[in-house]
């Protein structure tokens, strides 16, 4: 039997917390003691009710429970059964679900109240693989910030996000919620959303528990298909995967949830290696970890455990703390421990994990502080922040495409002809994982467009064809493939005879997410043929993508002159698009995922390995397809801007650097257009020759840098050896002696290079 090594005022305007600020830690001497006071009180079925987790009634993730679920789950909250309840919602219906336990245990232990507020509670900010096209962490640790405000006002406690799973293969529908494809712009967005939910103080009426999740690799599905089977090397693991979750532990978040997927044939539930040794053992982690939804039980269809009863043992063994939604626990923990199959000390372990947490959060003083109706009120109705949402968004936009300075377009301009299934939409833009935004909420482009333009423009509307057939919904198996030809010739006409069409089409807001995986990620339905008989009348025509993932753009990408993504850009959409059409917000985002050309390059990242048959050579024997290029239509870093921005030869200050030592890698920006402009300048490294093989080019720094037209700016970056650290043949974290490139630009792709040696 292991046991872990180590037992371990926010006014409503909108102030971060500075980055430098620690958070607090979740392991107090003083709260230890109280820990140790209540667990010696303690029944050991009331131990296990603190690790057993349900669903309150809810609309979200499966079928609403039956009045018989609801009862047994209201009669085990009175007999201090249940630890936390998610999907429960609103400071009225939070406060009388704490009540039935405070007021009817013998120990009055209150509980803990999750929600999924991934992109917003009530006002909704870009899905987050759209936030972090911004590259802004500021304005990702606020928009998290805004989400918290929100939900902690509305009576819960903590969040299941953020999502911090690396993805590299757009067939995953989830893939929208993460930071996309890379692990250093993905730690980055993992600690800033941490310090956003978090603050510096669980305790305060502003903040919520943060849950890195899906611990771990869930990203790395076969085939992008979710919940699918995982093989990757401990490399890939260590290197590639884990560092947002690392990142997200030294933020100190409080809380993960394990994944659905198994690693080499062992569940993650199931897992000692991830959950025992890595997170609470190296990383010395002091939260606790929730199962994914039923991923305790899952654990018997993926063959690994006999039934319920050998299910729990083998999860809370391997360190899963808390249950969601499986039953095992508190159907069998008793039992097991009785029967001596567990260690009492693993379950007491796990109830002081999730104790620490209710600690931190305050709710033993006081535990309906969350539940306050004014308070609710005041801050779901709060217009800082419709107007953070906004900024956030049009950071998150990227311009993949602009020929012929067709953007950004002139707001006189006489007849704007807006066209496409999402053009008038006003729920897309709020996406997956909405928590409690109104349905049909969003400021649609339309709208967008018309607050932008004075009365003298004529602005037409024809959607075309619609993009979704029947319910849209988290749950619904909605359809994407239309046959209804009657709205093109209307559309048609609005386009000859406006000055310029501006084209919605991408993805409903359904169409990404869990369960929402594809096979072919190109445009569904009709979309591309209206698309195509619009430009036929009318070539000045600019595509707004609205999509949860890259997708494929075929035909689009080829001929159309100018494409923006907006991703799903949340509450405020409309405005933030429109922000950017006309030019009042210059595009800065960048990609934080490639769009490949053809879903068959699926997974592909830019930081590959060469291969020993890199090419391009002559014929057919080497490393490619002889169908198609081998790069992405669009790469990881690519993003451009209504101005444009020259990069000089990188300096770097030295030749040499010893193993404790670092270097600066300086290069000289200057924006060479007509505009002012905001670029992301990125630092990449080769390792030319390590233990196990490198990837060709690495992100490891980068910076936002705003330029007025003409202005020229140094840009330093400080390169540590420590930085070049990584998981070793030998499976050790550190660099390794050698020859190094280094690469600066504004994508992956476009790079100026230099090299130097690590001694
Ligand atoms: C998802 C989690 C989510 C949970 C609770 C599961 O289906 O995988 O990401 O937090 O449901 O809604």
């Amino acid at each position: 039997m292991r046991i872990t090594r180590s037992l371990g005022a926010f006014p409503l305007a909108l102030v971060l917390v500075p980055a430098a600020l620690a958070a607090q830690p979740l392991t107090r001497p003083e709260t230890e003691k109280k820990i140790d006071a209540l667990l010696a009180q303690m029944t050991l079925e009331e131990k296990v009710g603190q690790l057993n987790q349900y669903s309150s009634a809810f609309d979200v993730t499966g079928p609403a429970p039956s009045a018989g679920h609801q009862k047994v789950m209201y009669d085990q909250i009175r007999q201090g059964l249940v630890g936390s309840v998610l999907n429960v919602t609103g400071a009225e219906a939070t406060r009388k679900m704490q009540q039935l336990a405070v007021e009817n245990t013998r120990l009055k232990i209150p509980m803990i109240f999750g929600l999924d507020v991934i992109h917003g509670y009530r006002t909704i900010f870009p899905t987050p693989l759209g936030e972090t096209a911004s590259w802004d962490m500021a304005a990702i640790e606020q928009s998290a910030r805004v989400g918290a405000t929100e939900a902690a006002a509305a009576g819960l406690h903590w969040t299941f996000g953020p999502m911090v799973d690396i993805a590299r293969d757009a067939r995953w529908g989830r893939i929208m919620e993460g930071a996309g494809e890379d692990p250093y712009l993905g730690a980055q967005a993992a600690a800033a959303r941490v310090r956003g939910f978090q603050g510096k103080d669980l305790a305060a009426l502003d903040t919520i528990a943060a849950c890195a999740k899906h611990y771990a690799a869930y990203g790395f599905a076969e085939a992008g298909r979710d919940y699918n089977t995982v093989d990757i090397s401990e490399q890939t693991l260590r290197n590639v995967v884990l560092p947002p979750f690392k990142a997200a532990a030294e933020a100190g978040v409080a809380t993960f949830m394990n994944s659905f997927n198994e690693i080499g044939g062992i569940p993650s539930t199931g897992s000692v290696h991830l959950q025992r040794d890595i997170l609470k053992g190296e990383w010395g982690f002091q939260g606790f970890v929730v199962s994914d939804w039923g991923s305790i039980g899952e654990m018997i269809p993926h063959g690994y455990s006999e039934n319920l009863e050998h299910a729990a043992q083998q999860a809370l063994t391997a360190g899963s703390d808390m249950d969601m939604e499986s039953r095992a626990y508190v159907g069998h923990l008793a039992a097991l421990v009785k029967a001596g199959k567990v260690d009492v000390k693993l379950v007491d372990d796990a109830v002081r994990r999730v104790l620490r947490v209710k600690f931190a959060l305050g709710l033993f003083d006081d535990p309906y502080r969350y539940s306050d109706v004014a308070r609710e009120k005041q801050a779901l109705a709060n217009p800082a922040h419709a107007v953070a949402a906004r900024d956030v968004a049009r950071k998150s936009i990227v311009l993949l495409k602009n020929e012929g300075g067709l953007l950004p377009l002139d707001k006189a301009t006489r007849t704007i002809a807006v066209v496409g299934p999402l053009a008038a939409d006003k729920d897309a833009p709020l996406g997956n994982w909405r928590a409690q935004a109104v349905t049909g909420s969003a400021v649609s482009l339309l709208e967008g467009i018309q607050a932008a333009v004075p009365s003298s423009t004529r602005v037409v509307h024809a959607e075309g064809v619609k993009l979704v057939t029947g319910e849209r919904n988290f749950m619904a198996r909605s359809t994407y493939n239309t046959t209804d030809r009657s709205g093109i010739p209307a559309a048609v006409e609005a386009a000859r005879s406006a000055d310029v069409v501006v084209v919605a089409i991408g993805e409903d807001a359904f169409q990404s997410g869990e369960g929402r995986s594809q096979a072919d990620i190109g445009f569904k339905g009709l979309q591309e043929e209206l698309l195509k008989a619009v430009f036929e009348v009318n070539r000045k025509t600019v595509v707004v993508l609205m999509t949860g993932r890259p997708i494929t753009l075929g035909w689009t990408g080829e001929n159309v002159p100018a494409i923006v993504e907006a991703w799903h850009g949340g509450s405020q959409a409309g405005h933030a698009i429109a922000d950017v059409l006309f030019g009042d917000y210059n595009p800065s985002g960048k990609l934080p995922v490639a769009f490949p050309r053809v879903v068959g390059q699926l997974p592909m990242t830019y930081a590959r390995k060469n291969t020993g048959r890199p090419g391009p050579e002559p014929g057919v024997t080497w490393s490619s397809y002889t169908d198609v290029p081998n790069d992405p239509l669009y790469p990881f870093g690519f993003g451009l801007s209504y101005t444009s921005f020259a990069y000089s030869e990188p300096k770097l200050s030295a030749a040499e650097i010893g193993r404790d030592g670092s270097l600066r890698v300086a290069v000289t920006v200057t924006n060479g257009g007509q505009r002012a402009g905001v670029e992301v300048a990125q630092l990449f490294v080769r390792d030319l020759v390590g233990s196990v093989t490198r990837p060709i080019k690495e992100l490891k720094g980068f910076q936002k840098v705003e330029l007025q037209p003409g202005q020229s700016r140094d840009v330093t970056f400080t390169l540590k050896a420590s930085d070049l650290a990584f998981y070793t043949a030998a499976g050790k974290w550190e660099a390794e002696p050698g020859a190094f490139k280094v690469y600066v630009g504004g994508n992956s792709r476009d790079v100026k290079e230099a090299g130097f040696l690590l001694k």
